[in-house]
């Protein structure tokens, strides 16, 4: 294939991208995502405080304009995310216990039925889980609700739209051999046992020189696959230039098609100029939408 979304097609998988409202004021950049990407998320658009600013008024205008987008053009959509300690809208950060919980699970069925039949991956649940070496769930006002707080809302989630594949969406999760992957790994794990609806996890592989791409991110895709779930990498980014970039973008793309569930891969952003990362280079066009040697890895290893 000649684009990424055209190789990655050869194996039966996506990829994708994140946009956000302000590309489609520049044409460049539709111009590129148009034609290389064929799964969308959207950066901002249908987070918890873009979706439901006030309480039980919802707000889909900025959603829709990037869902319809990518249907209009034959694309496939990836949302998220319902539930989140961050993002939250105002009126929900100082929410507590019971009213928390109701309001939480309100969002997920109003925001997850208002989508219904348009999502191909709903992000229902997004990283619950501690940094650091405890394996343990991250404190937040949603964990404070009970720590069956992620279960509610995939299970709200799944009756809300029974068609959409339903993730659990983290990061720093891509070494096997950290406490926080095991803690998802174990979670996933209980969740099959148990019947809780849950079909995919979601990697967000954001990378720097601190956290570089684990030589071992086979193995831990390879791991949660072996549970029964599909595996995806969902917001790829790393930090840096060059050949050295390029070679860990390829990395990624070769542990993702080892993976016979590993279902397609996601870079956050287009241009290096679009990434939320405050300085450097973490994608795969550049500013002015060339293509870099971390483009050229990438397509060269689909
Ligand atoms: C980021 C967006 O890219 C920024 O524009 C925003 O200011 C903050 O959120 N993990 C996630 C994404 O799941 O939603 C985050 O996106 C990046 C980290």
């Amino acid at each position: 294939g000649s684009t990424l979304q055209a190789a990655a097609a050869e194996t039966n998988r996506y990829f994708g991208t994140a946009m956000a409202g302000h590309y489609f004021n520049n044409s460049g950049t539709m111009t590129i995502t148009n034609r290389e990407f064929n799964m969308i998320t959207a950066e901002n658009e249908m987070k918890m405080d873009a979706t439901e600013p006030s309480q039980n008024q919802f707000s889909y205008a900025a959603g829709d304009q990037i869902v319809n987008w990518a249907r209009q053009n034959g694309k496939q959509v990836r949302g998220h995310a319902l539930a989140w300690h961050s993002q939250q809208p105002g009126w929900m950060q100082n929410m507590s216990g019971t009213t928390l919980r109701n309001a939480m699970l309100n969002h997920v069925t109003k925001v997850a039925t208002y989508y219904k039949g348009k999502i191909y991956a709903w992000d229902v649940v997004n990283e619950a889980y501690a940094d650091g070496s405890s394996g343990g769930r991250r404190d937040s006002n949603l964990q404070r609700t009970g720590n069956d707080w992620i279960e509610a809302a995939f299970r709200a989630a799944r009756a809300a739209d029974p068609q959409a594949k339903l993730c659990y969406n983290d990061y720093n999760t891509d070494n096997w051999s950290h406490a926080k992957t095991q803690g998802v790994y174990n979670m996933v794990r209980d969740f099959k046992a148990r019947g809780v609806p849950i079909d995919c996890v979601g990697f967000q592989a954001h990378f720097n020189s601190g956290n570089p791409v684990p030589s071992n991110y086979h193995t831990t895709l390879g791991n949660f696959a072996a549970l029964g779930v599909d595996v995806q990498i969902t917001e790829l980014d790393i930090e840096g230039s060059g050949t050295s970039q390029a070679e860990q973008f390829r990395g990624i793309v070769q542990a993702c098609l080892s993976v016979a569930r590993c279902t397609g891969i996601t870079v956050w952003g287009v241009k290096d100029s679009d990434s939320w990362r405050a300085s450097g280079t973490p994608l795969l066009f550049d500013g002015s939408g060339n293509k870099k040697a971390a483009y050229t890895y990438t397509l060269n290893a689909l």
